[in-house]
Parts: structure tokens; C-alpha cells; sequence
């Protein structure tokens, strides 16, 4: 059993960590108001894999997205949590393997990958401590 428990009350509106799940990379994202606005404001019906920021969130945290920092592509590891500036022009991550860019909710939005970043199965066991898988 690997479940991994991460500590985020140190993660700022507007801060991406990378943590560890599984030997594979996860991206804690705080957005911002207005990352969350950005990612309200996309039409899904326009969206190669179709899912709203509140179904890839927990009801009363969208603020806190977490997802696996594996890009659906070939796996590379996108940029974009803890590389400062470095979130592609949607805003969320970018795969510089071939591309790949991830908005707000770390939906894609262009290049070759296939789905949006995935989102592991997890829990906040308190306000400020999530547990992963
Ligand atoms: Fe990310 Fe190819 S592995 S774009």
C-alpha cells in the first residue's frame, strides 16, 4: 500500500510543488481566482477531452488541483511546478518533449498528447494535508 500524504498549507495562491506518488511525479497546483476564472470560461464542448475544473476538483477546493505530473502524450514531465513562469501559453503546464500544453485545470489544449493530466485518487485529511492514492 503507497498512499503519500503531502503537507500544503506552505503552497501559495499561484504555486505548483511536484511531490512523489507511485514513483511518478504529482503536481499540487494552488490557483489563483483568477486561474480558476480562466478555466470556468473555456467552452468544454471545445475541449479534446472534456471535463469542468469542478469534476477534475473537490467540491469546495477548486483552488487545490492535483494531478499526476506525467504528460498523456509519452510521459514526459511537464514544466510548470516549480519552474516559476514556465506554464505554456494556456497557463497551466507545457510538455517540452513535443508541445504538449495544459491550461488552468491541466486540461490539454494543444499539441499531441491525448488527455488531460490525470487526476490520482485522493483525500484532504485535513485543511492542510492531502492524501494521495
Ligand atoms: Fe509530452 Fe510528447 S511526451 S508532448
Amino acid at each position: 500500500e503507497s498512499s503519500t500524504e503531502v503537507d500544503i498549507s506552505a503552497i501559495q495562491p499561484g504555486q505548483a510543488i511536484k511531490s512523489i506518488f507511485r514513483k511518478q511525479p504529482v503536481f499540487i497546483r494552488n490557483l489563483t481566482p483568477k486561474e480558476i476564472a480562466e478555466a470556468n470560461a473555456v467552452p468544454i464542448s471545445s475541449l479534446r477531452d472534456p471535463q469542468t475544473l469542478a469534476e477534475r476538483t473537490k467540491e469546495g477546493k477548486e483552488n487545490w488541483l492535483i494531478t499526476m505530473g506525467v504528460c498523456t502524450h509519452l510521459g514526459c514531465v511537464p514544466l510548470g511546478a516549480g519552474e516559476g513562469e514556465i506554464k505554456g501559453e494556456f497557463g497551466g503546464y507545457f510538455c517540452p518533449c513535443h508541445g504538449s500544453a495544459y491550461d488552468t485545470a491541466a486540461r490539454i489544449r494543444k499539441g499531441p498528447a491525448p488527455k488531460n493530466l490525470e487526476v490520482p485518487t485522493y483525500e484532504f485529511t485535513s485543511d492542510t494535508v492531502v492524501k494521495i492514492g
